[in-house]
Parts: structure tokens; sequence; C-alpha cells
């Protein structure tokens, strides 16, 4: 696969990057979008709460990040169409959390080398579309990131992300800088960095090794505007229509007020972070059950 410019992507998150999140950093300028991670097993079973997760409406190159391990399963999960709204599957090999792991998913897939060139390959022939993959730089002192690129590649997977940061690294401490140039030359398919994206310096550094695009995932966190503002281009609307359309866009999504407020304070924490008292808003939202009191509080901003 190749891009004819330089990618600006939002990074998968779970919990995070739902389609209203999506579409709006696409607004501002993302120029691919990726879901949160997709349980193939739950898509496999018409889990109807995944295949909600389903749902797009942005203009960006749709990406949606799917997790699973056994070969059946994506052979089953692909069957009905369930992923027309995307233009790229991901395959998440580099999630750390426990109970992703201990599943045999996630960031274990690159510790089982021989499983999981059988499930890549098969996601290549299943997918009708292309397949990336998204990883780390290993386990424990294992840093076998390089072999499990080239095994990648030699499937047919189109392009890859590496978060160069171990599994027990989880988010601490900084990416190992190096290990993105090491993977731009050892693949010939196109590479993505993920990690500690923040500034134009480190999107140039990413651009100057030869990365095809970055991903950004914590500094888009209650700030879309982040794309505009690497790309150097006028946002097309202010933060605070940005918090009113994520809001409006999520209140047909969630079946009751309840779920919607849970899920819409944690982002409201992020968007008021850099507002004036922050510290004490994020206090009074802590304590927000009803919809009105978001409401009135994105009037005062
Ligand atoms: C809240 C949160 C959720 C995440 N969920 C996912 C996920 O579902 N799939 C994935 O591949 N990475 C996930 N990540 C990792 C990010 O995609 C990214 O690789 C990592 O945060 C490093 O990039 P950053 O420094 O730009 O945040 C998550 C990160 C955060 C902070």
């Amino acid at each position: 696969m190749k891009f004819k410019k330089f990618i600006y992507a939002l990074a998968p998150m779970a919990g995070v990057t739902d389609f209203a999140f999506r579409k709006i950093c696409s607004d501002f300028g993302a120029d691919m979008v990726v879901t949160e991670m997709i349980s193939l097993k739950a898509i496999e079973n018409n889990n109807s709460r995944t295949s909600k997760m389903l749902k797009e409406e942005s203009k960006a190159i749709r990406v949606c990040q799917i997790f699973g391990h056994e070969v059946g399963t994506f052979e089953n999960a692909f069957k009905n169409n369930s992923f027309e709204n995307f233009d790229i599957i991901d395959l998440n090999c580099g999630c750390p959390a426990p109970k992703i792991v201990k599943n045999k998913d996630g960031c274990f897939m690159m510790s089982d080398m021989e499983n999981s060139k059988k499930v890549i390959s098969c996601l290549v022939k299943c997918a009708n579309k292309p397949v990336s993959v998204k990883f780390r730089l290993g386990i424990f002192d294992n840093l076998n990131y390089i072999e499990f690129a080239k095994m990648c590649e030699q499937c047919g997977v189109s392009f890859l992300t590496l978060h160069a940061r171990t599994r027990e690294q989880g988010y601490a401490g900084t990416v190992d800088k190096e290990a993105y140039k090491k993977l731009v030359e050892a693949v010939n398919i196109p590479v993505f960095w993920s990690g500690d994206i923040k500034t134009k310096k480190d999107v140039e550094f990413a651009k100057q090794i030869g990365c095809a695009g970055v991903m950004i995932g914590r500094a888009s966190l209650g700030n879309p505007e982040i794309f505009s503002v690497l790309k150097g281009k006028t946002p097309p609307y202010t933060k605070k229509e940005a918090i009113i359309k994520h809001l409006n866009m999520l209140k047909t999504y969630f079946k009751s007020e309840r779920t919607l407020v849970a899920y819409f304070k944690k982002h409201l924490m992020w968007y008021v972070r850099a507002t004036k008292n922050a510290t004490l808003t994020k206090l009074k939202i802590l304590e927000f059950n009803t919809l009105k009191q978001i409401e009135n509080l994105i009037d005062e901003l």
C-alpha cells in the first residue's frame, strides 16, 4: 500500500475513539481515524453492543481495529460484511492489558509467532481490504519487533504501526526512537509511528526517518484541534462547538442518559483541561449525574 502524502492519524484508544470523536478529529484534519479495539469474538457472536461500535461517519481513511487470536473466529467474523464501513482492518498486537494478554490477544500475539502467522495470513485473505498490524517492541526483554514485522510483511500486511515501548512499560517512560528507524529500514511496507507525538518537531523527526505517518493518541484527548495545529491549518470550528457536536452525536448512541453522562464526563474532563480553574471544574464534573448539568457547564465555557 502506498500513501500519496504523509498521514496524520488518530490512534486507536479503547473507551475514547468513539464514532463522534473520530468524526470530529477528521473535521480538524486527521487523515485517518482508528476505532477502539473491537472483539472479533463479539462480532462472531453478533453482540449488539459491539456491532454498534462499527458506526462510522468520518471523512478520513477509516480503520477498524480488531483483536482476536483464533483462525476460526476470523473466518466467521468476516462472513457477513460487518466491516463494510471501513477502508482498512487493523489487528491489535500491542494491547498490554492483563485481561487481554491472559486471553492470548493483544501483545500476547508477539510471543506466539506461529499462531500469529496463521491468524494474520487468514485475516489478509478474509478481510477483502488492506490489513495493517499495530504492535509494540516486544514482551519483557524479548524485543522481537523486527522479526514480528517481517512476518507480517510476508503474510501480505499493507502497513505497520509501532508503539515503541515493551508490554511491561505500558505507557510509562519515553518511546525508543531508534526502533522506528530500524523498523523503517527493515521492511518494505509503510511504517507508522505511534508514541509521544505532540509537536511539529516530533512529526518532522518521524518524517525524516521515513515513516509514512504518525498516530496521535493521548495528545488528542480533549484536543482534536491538535490535527489542525500540527498541519498548520485553520480549525473548522471552536473547541466549544466540538464539545457540543461530540455530545449531540452521542445522544442517540447511548441507550440511557445515565450511560451517556457517565461516558461523556471523561471526555469533558479532558476538554476543560486547559481552561481557567480547570481543577475546580473537574471536581464539579465528577459530581454530575444528569445531561442538564453537562449542558449547563458547556454553556458557561
Ligand atoms: C486510553 C487509551 C486507550 C488505548 N487503547 C488502545 C487500543 O484499543 N488499541 C491500540 O492499539 N492501542 C491503544 N492505545 C495505545 C495508543 O493507540 C498509542 O499507541 C499509545 O497511547 C502511544 O501513543 P500516544 O503517546 O500518542 O498516546 C490506547 C492508549 C490509551 C491512552
